[in-house]
């Protein structure tokens, strides 16, 4: 253990001592900063205290941009330079513009207060002085009774900041964060004053699998960076753990706060370093041999271990423990669905994509302020009620076809309504979401003449594809009073874009031009896993098609091959409930594996498919998931996939009610599958006679 831990963790317990001897005690900082401050401080920091019991009394001394430099100077001058921002003993908060440093020196018995430097000079020692010491020297002089002393340290800038002092630091986070580490202790050292090692925190956090994901605009810090800075200065103040603190601000998942929690401390405990707390990334196992031994849960037995005998057991038993359990663990409770569907035809036509079509643009009403967008095709001629296939999109209907009738969203909207797809960049979006950009994973012409409908509509309208903390997402609308985020079992972003293809089949009962006892439910990936969910939860799909769902979808997550359960919930915390997440790297703990959920779809028909290079989704997995639950096909007479072999890449097997293929190539969705799926559906949906 090196000296400066060693130091940290006496202050702690020193500092904890104090504490908990007077718990209760109120305590008053005065920050004197800049914007930094009001991000550290001016949030979060007294709510945490006071769900400690605590009450701190908040100033802040603000100056947008403010060195050392200048509040020494203003100091010593008493120009009233500052906004002085303060939160009172309640909570409430007051600005005072035009207000001098001595005026607010003398505004409250200050218990505790901070100093720090600008952020383009704070890792610039030379910046320091001899300001740090004259306003330290002006501060004491002014006060009946010495206060804590603090250094501020701020934080490094996002790897991506488009700030022109960034390039004080070769615009290079690790280098700024490491000038800031060395000038602020070094500064705290000389002075004797108690670091609040913010900069590390932030470091720490970036280093989880939340990744550089803690500013707003690059410099100044987002809900989670301000509620990390605060959790640190809280673990300084009052020298107690800020772990499992129940303050939960508005808007950050619970997953955030703890890794925001864990950050704060860690720093504390040890401010020179970033810390690995467990929640980093793991490497990824593509190797055969080192697939972990497992043995699968059996299907065929209850909970309570005795087995299941037969069908009737299996219906009225064993199939919903098996389905509440996903539901609780995995993808969360969605709510039913509106008791009378709403429809607003926005546009109907007839003969369109070269006569081949009559489309039709379908606004259903969600109920609480919330409508998706279904885009219909169906032949051309069909004479009667037409089997279709129904499968969700990932950038807008628009995107599926080259048809300049299909209402588009703009980019723009896109981003306003949907979010700023953090991660994603803005050039993605625009072409990913192009007019037409997806066309070759819907070859509707192909699908219309085999004589299916297509619809399809947009994941974003249920819930746009990112982590908001479930902002912009159908779950908010069904909040309780109070709430402001899932329960542990309700519903994630994949159960809410299941949930809506439910609902789209709700339209399709009602609509004359389709036969909704004859709908396939497709999806391509992420879409595949929401769409095995949405046949394992509505028994109305009448034929399920996963192409390459992989993790969380069809394949095994026992085999932790390429995506793991870990490696998913940390990519995309928002696709499965909370639940889920206490099984990042503990498969073998799961009450449930895939070939369960495949097993929820019996006996309808069911395709799963892979593809040979598509190794993240892990082929073998959702090979041997689809061979396991082909059990309970058995119960209904059929081999389904029964003691099959894995075939050779570009090879299907095809069986009774279940189909496997393992297209060569990589992760996509192309007319190869299109063309075993149709094949495939004809044998079950199709009705000739519709078509002329
Ligand atoms: C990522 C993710 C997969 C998902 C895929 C997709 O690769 O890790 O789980 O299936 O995106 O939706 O394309």
């Amino acid at each position: 253990m090196n000296f400066r831990r060693l130091f940290g963790m006496t202050v702690l317990l020193l500092a904890s001592l104090a504490g908990a001897a007077g718990q209760n005690d109120t305590l008053r900082i005065l920050a004197i900063g800049n914007s930094f401050s009001v991000d550290a401080i001016e949030q979060n920091l007294h709510e945490i205290a006071a769900d400690a019991g605590a009450v701190y009394i908040i100033g802040n001394l603000y100056i947008g941009g403010c060195s050392l430099e200048k509040h020494a100077l203003n100091a010593e001058s008493g120009a009233p330079a500052y906004s002085y921002r303060k939160i009172d003993a309640e909570g409430g908060r007051e600005v005072r513009e035009k207000t001098a440093l001595p005026q607010a020196l003398a505004d409250e018995p200050w218990d505790v207060v901070s100093f720090q430097q600008s952020s383009p000079l704070s890792g610039i020692p030379a910046s320091y002085e001899p300001w740090l010491e004259r306003l330290i020297r002006y501060v004491t002089a002014r006060l009946d009774r010495t206060p804590r002393l603090l250094f501020h340290q701020t934080w490094a800038y996002a790897r991506d900041a488009l700030n022109l002092n960034f390039s004080n630091y070769g615009c290079d986070q690790k280098v700024m964060y490491l000038s800031i580490l060395r000038a602020s202790a070094d500064a705290a050292k000389r002075h004797g004053l108690e670091l609040v090692p913010c900069g590390t925190a932030m470091q720490n956090y970036r280093a989880t699998w939340y990744r550089d994901n803690v500013n707003r605009d690059g410099y100044h810090l987002n809900l989670v960076g301000r509620y990390i800075a605060a959790a640190t200065w809280y673990c300084v103040l009052s020298g107690r753990d800020v772990r499992g603190n129940a303050y939960m601000p508005l808007h950050l998942t619970p997953g955030q706060v703890k890794a925001a929690q864990e950050s704060a401390a860690a720093a504390v405990a040890d401010p020179d370093t970033v810390t690995d707390f467990g929640m980093r990334s793991n490497s990824i196992n593509y190797d055969e041999a080192a697939v972990p031994a497992y043995k699968l849960p059996e299907l065929m037995r209850y909970a309570d271990g005795s087995k299941v005998k037969g069908r009737d057991g299996w219906e009225s038993r064993r199939r919903a423990e098996i389905y509440a359990l996903f539901e609780r663990e995995m993808f969360g409770r969605a709510p039913a669905g509106p008791d009378t569907l709403k429809t607003k035809m926005k546009e109907s036509a007839g003969e369109v994509l070269g006569g081949l079509a009559n489309r039709k643009q379908v606004r259903l009403d969600l109920g609480l302020g919330r409508w998706m967008d279904l885009l219909i095709y169906t032949p051309a001629g069909a004479t009667c009620p037409v089997p279709a296939f129904l499968g969700i999109n990932f950038f807008g209907n628009s995107s599926i076809v080259a048809d300049e009738a299909v209402w588009r969203l703009e980019p723009e909207t896109m981003q306003r309504r949907y979010g700023a797809y953090p991660g994603i960049d803005r050039n993605k979006v625009e072409s990913r979401s192009a007019r037409g950009a997806q066309a070759s994973r819907w070859p509707l012409e192909r699908i219309l003449e085999a004589g299916y409908a297509v619809v399809t509509f947009y994941n974003g309208d249920l819930d746009p594809d990112f982590d908001d903390g479930f902002r912009n997402g159908i779950q908010s609308r069904h909040y309780k009073k109070g709430q402001h985020y899932p329960e542990p079992d309700e519903w994630g972003t994949l159960a809410a874009w299941a949930w809506g293809l439910s609902r789209a089949l709700d339209y399709l009962e009602e609509e004359p031009s389709v036969d909704a006892s004859r709908v396939a439910v497709f999806g391509h990936s992420r879409m595949g896993k929401a769409a095995l969910w949405a046949a394992a939860s509505d028994p109305r799909f009448a034929l399920v098609i996963s192409n390459e769902s992989g993790c969380g979808g069809a394949a095994l997550s026992r085999r932790a091959y390429g995506e793991t359960v870990e490696i998913i919930n940390r990519s995309f915390p928002h696709w499965f409930c909370e639940n889920f997440k206490k099984y990042a790297g503990k498969e073998q703990l799961l009450p449930f594996d895939q070939h369960e959920l495949l097993a929820l779809i019996a006996p309808r028909p069911l395709y799963v498919a892979s593809a040979s290079l598509d190794r993240w989704s892990d082929p073998k997995g959702e090979f041997l998931s689809a061979v396991a639950a082909s059990q309970a096909y058995g119960l209904y007479g059929y081999k389904a996939l029964k003691g099959a072999k894995m075939p050779a890449p570009g090879q299907s097997l095809v069986s009774d009610r279940m189909a496997y293929h393992l297209r060569e190539g990589k992760h996509e969705i192309t007319l190869f599958d299109w063309e075993h799926y149709l094949a495939f559906a004809d044998r079950f949906l199709k009705n000739k006679k519709c078509l002329k």
